[in-house]
């Protein structure tokens, strides 16, 4: 108790002399031009009760900004941390509150820290609140500004969750930077757990409460400690009430290991913290998805959890084991196993979440099973589980032990002694298949990389959304370039002012186009004369402000050369745009459609496998699968080489307000939406392979899916190409000179793209195989619809 009296008096005794008021026991009205520093008093503002504290706390090698519970000096209780994936505060910095917030001076550079309300009369005075809430008020005493409105990981009694905003966890106990977990209250009603990097896909969720309370306005807790939804009639209680706060504290906090904990502090018996609840509450902490990164696996014994690798792999960093874990050899070609190169490793009792597009089949035994896998090029992993098996590529994500159940995992490993110069690829097609199996261990390895790689930029890029959320223009600009401006613009998608990209498109002057979500701009950076197309959004959701940074930062991390490249974003408040790399060809509409710039065979030969590709990037390879929902030759568009690349992908979902669940409203075209669309069944990735389906037949003809002006068995592409395969008249569909070979095998592909049964549709994977021609195509069953 004495530590703590002295710890409340020392910045307080200061604070008074800082004070006009001199007659208030406590700090609680901050005036303009008070100011805190790191590393002389005050160092803090006390809340009148001095069980708060806003202002500077030691963290690492120096000082982060943040509000704190009082007696707790050393192992400090950090309820709230202003840009906490900022770099830290040295201790010459000076934070002063004025007319436009609250200011950092650092490096002799002023910044503000808060996001306000704009008022004439601006920032007037501060107060540190006894409910833990750091308001900044105007003249008028209007609060302009509230910590509460911005939690990170934890929510005071008294303060909301609101819907569309969410709760990440720290990095640890003493470094309050974003961490691995989330907790969102989704528009849709439902709160959600999961990991930070993979919001949005229900898979990746470990815990969620779905009371569907219509029309709850968030997450409450109460002055009893109790955590309820309230939607104005009915209550969901999550916990029930506890004491009265009058001698406690409550909080919520979404902690390091992922669960979500109710505490309260006695501060009058200062005992210490007590634990009242957890959500979820697990045996096993590796219930919580994403404790251990790809391709390791979670244990745990007496509650201590532990990542392992899988075997034939290593720790991606030694000292960080939970970030997972890559292959200690690099591969290069596939492995067919003719003479013994590859083996499997065998993990009993070891499960893992199986992506969603994976395929599965019936295998009566573990061996099977196994065996199926070293004999797929193609696979890495296999799962056998009650006589099925599932066949993946790398990565495996949230792979644990599982004794309920006989299950076992086999990893495909490389006998290293075998040597690699015996490795045999799959070529039997030299022109094309070379091509994909470097592609495909190419793509594995920048995966791997991309863990690495994508976990820094997260963190970069999350620092950057939140610099750009907070700070002004003129500021965050400021602030980025101390930042490593050639990485971040590289990688990571970067956010621009609304002016920037005024002052780029020349205030919008030149129009490339209309589509499905907006009008497309043309500009140029001026920093490199960089060319680019600016994409204004128009019918974004207006709540949809968080799903659209989760939205960015899920596109910003797909890397494909068949993708179009988002380079950067700006959300300030009504004006959504995005911005990308421009395509100087023009879509593929443009090309196939207009006899004059008609591609030759071979070059519609490219370009379908180019899709074909990128669709198998976004639905199988990139970190957080992709549906596009809406894939036609005007979303293709042609770069410099005419390489084909798909646009406006990732961006159905910010059109569908409940986007974790089923899709509710068409969001394709016409003429390319496949049959479940309009049953509404669940629509999954195979409604992109019914597209791609339409697509590849309208590249191989030359000619637009529907043809009013054409004969009448001929104006229904697919039903043309049909009969046109049936009769044996494939050279009818064509108008020019193609290898007769490649044409009947397109053909086949593209009718079985477009069955009507979802199920029958090829997945991509396959699609891109059979294209190559590496695989046999069996004659497309009849049952396909336009
Ligand atoms: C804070 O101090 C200012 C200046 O002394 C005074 O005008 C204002 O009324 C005070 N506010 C409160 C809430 O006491
Ligand atoms: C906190 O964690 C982040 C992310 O892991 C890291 O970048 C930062 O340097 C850490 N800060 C301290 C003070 O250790
Ligand atoms: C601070 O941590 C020490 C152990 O590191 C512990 O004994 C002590 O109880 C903690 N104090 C508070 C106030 O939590
Ligand atoms: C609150 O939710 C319940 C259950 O969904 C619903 O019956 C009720 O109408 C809702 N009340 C309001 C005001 O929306
Ligand atoms: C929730 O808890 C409050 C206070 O304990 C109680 O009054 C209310 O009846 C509870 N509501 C439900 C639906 O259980
Ligand atoms: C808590 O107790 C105090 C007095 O002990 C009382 O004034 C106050 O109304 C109580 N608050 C609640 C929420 O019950
Ligand atoms: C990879 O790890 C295995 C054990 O997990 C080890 O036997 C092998 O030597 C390692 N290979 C390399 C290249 O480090
Ligand atoms: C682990 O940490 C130690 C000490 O901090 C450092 O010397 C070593 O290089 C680190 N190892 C890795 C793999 O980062
Ligand atoms: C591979 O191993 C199997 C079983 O051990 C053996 O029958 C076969 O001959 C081997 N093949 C080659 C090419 O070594
Ligand atoms: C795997 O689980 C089954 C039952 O679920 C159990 O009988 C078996 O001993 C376990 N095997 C290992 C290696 O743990
Ligand atoms: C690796 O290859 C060597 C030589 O071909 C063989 O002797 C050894 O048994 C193989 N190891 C495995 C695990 O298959």
């Amino acid at each position: 108790m004495a530590s703590a009296t002295s710890y409340i008096l020392f910045p307080l005794i200061f604070s008074l002399a800082f004070a006009l008021e001199a007659a208030r026991p406590r700090q609680s009205n901050i005036t303009l031009g008070t100011s805190l520093h790191p590393s002389t008093n005050p160092t803090s503002w006390l809340s009148p009760n001095g069980r708060f504290a806003f202002g500077f706390y030691p963290e690492g090698t120096g000082f982060s900004i943040g509000i704190w519970l009082v007696p707790s000096p050393e192992n400090t209780t950090v309820i709230w941390t202003a840009g906490r994936d900022d770099l830290l505060v040295t201790k010459d910095a000076v934070l002063k509150l004025t007319r436009e917030g609250l200011k950092l001076l650092q490096n002799s550079e002023w910044r503000l820290i808060s996001r306000y309300i704009y008022t004439s009369t601006g920032a007037f005075s501060a107060s540190m609140l006894d409910s833990g809430n750091f308001v900044i008020y105007d003249s008028n005493f209007n609060v302009i500004s509230e910590t509460f409105d911005n939690p990170t990981d934890t929510i005071m009694a008294g303060q909301v969750l609101h819907t569309g905003s969410e709760l990440v966890s720290s990095v640890s106990e003493t470094n309050h930077s974003s961490g691995k977990f989330q907790l969102s209250v989704q528009i849709d009603g439902q709160i959600v757990w999961c990991p930070a990097a993979s919001p949005d896909i229900s898979e990746d969720a470990y815990h969620s409460i779905g009371p569907y309370l219509e029309g709850y306005q968030g997450l409450n807790l109460d002055d009893n400690g109790r955590l309820y939804l309230f939607n104005g009639s009915a209550t969901f209680n999550l916990t029930k009430g506890f004491w009265n706060r009058t001698t406690r504290v409550y909080r919520a906090t979404l902690d390091v290991d992922g669960i979500f904990r109710l505490y309260s502090h006695n501060l009058e018996l200062n005992t210490g913290q007590e634990v009242l609840a957890e959500i979820p509450k697990l045996t096993d902490l590796c219930g919580v998805k994403g404790t251990c990164g790809l391709n390791s696996y979670c244990t745990s014994a007496q509650g201590v959890v532990a990542c392992e690798c899988l075997p034939g792999f290593d720790y991606l960093d030694g000292n960080r084991t939970s970030s997972g874990c890559t292959r200690n050899f690099t591969t290069s070609g596939c492995y067919l196993n003719n003479d013994n190169t590859t083996y499997m490793s065998t993990l009993e009792n070891v499960t893992w979440s199986v992506d969603a597009y994976t395929e599965q089949t019936y295998s009566t035994s573990k061996e099977d099973c196994r065996d199926a896998c070293l004999k797929d090029c193609f696979c890495d992993a296999a799962l056998f589980q009650v006589n099925r098996c599932w066949k993946q590529g790398l990565p495996l994500r949230y792979v644990i032990r599982d004794s309920t159940e006989y299950c076992a995992t086999f990893i495909k490993r490389v006998n290293m002694s075998a040597g690699e110069g015996h490795v045999s690829s799959v070529a039997e097609n030299p022109a094309a298949a070379p091509v994909t199996t470097t592609n495909r261990k190419f793509s594995t390895k920048i995966l791997i990389v991309s863990v690495a790689l994508i976990t820094g930029i997260i963190s970069t890029l999350a620092a950057l959304m939140f610099i750009f959320y907070r700070y002004q223009d003129g500021r965050y600009r400021r602030m980025r370039r101390n930042r490593e401006p050639a990485l971040v613009d590289e990688i990571a998608p970067r956010s621009f002012s609304y002016r920037e990209l005024r002052e780029a498109t020349d205030g919008f002057k030149e129009e490339l186009g209309k589509g499905a979500f907006g009008t497309v701009f043309k500009g140029t950076l001026p920093r490199g004369q960089r060319v680019i197309a600016v994409k204004r959004l128009e019918k974004v959701v207006a709540e949809g402000e968080r799903e659209f940074r989760t939205e960015m930062r899920t596109i910003g991390r797909t890397h494909h050369k068949n993708l179009v490249r988002l380079l950067g974003f700006c959300d300030e408040s009504t004006n959504r745009l995005l911005v990308y790399e421009y395509m100087s060809n023009g879509s593929l509409a443009d090309l196939i459609f207009k006899a004059d710039r008609r591609p030759g065979w071979d070059e519609r030969v490219g370009i379908a496998l180019d899709i074909a590709r990128g669709i198998h990037y976004l639905h199988e390879e990139c970190e957080t699968r992709i549906i596009h929902c809406d894939i036609k030759p005007q979303n293709i568009l042609m770069d410099d080489n005419r390489t084909a690349k798909i646009s406006d992908f990732g961006l159905a979902k910010l059109l569908m307000p409940s986007q974790t669940r089923t899709f509710t409203g068409i969001r394709g075209t016409r003429g390319y939406l496949a049959p479940e669309w309009h049953k509404s069944a669940p629509i999954s990735v195979k409604a992109d392979v019914y597209s791609f389906g339409i697509v590849l037949l309208e590249i191989v003809c030359c000619r637009r899916n529907m043809e009013l002006e054409a004969e009448a068995d001929a104006i229904i592409l697919l039903d043309w190409v049909h009969h046109c395969f049936m009769a044996g008249e494939l050279e009818k569909l064509v108008p020019d000179e193609v290898d007769v070979i490649e044409l009947n095998r397109f053909v086949k592909v593209g009718l079985w793209c477009a069955q009507s049964e979802p199920g029958t549709r090829p997945c991509m994977k396959n699609v891109v195989m059979m294209l190559e021609g590496n695989v046999d195509i069996s004659l497309p069953p009849p049952g396909f619809s336009s």
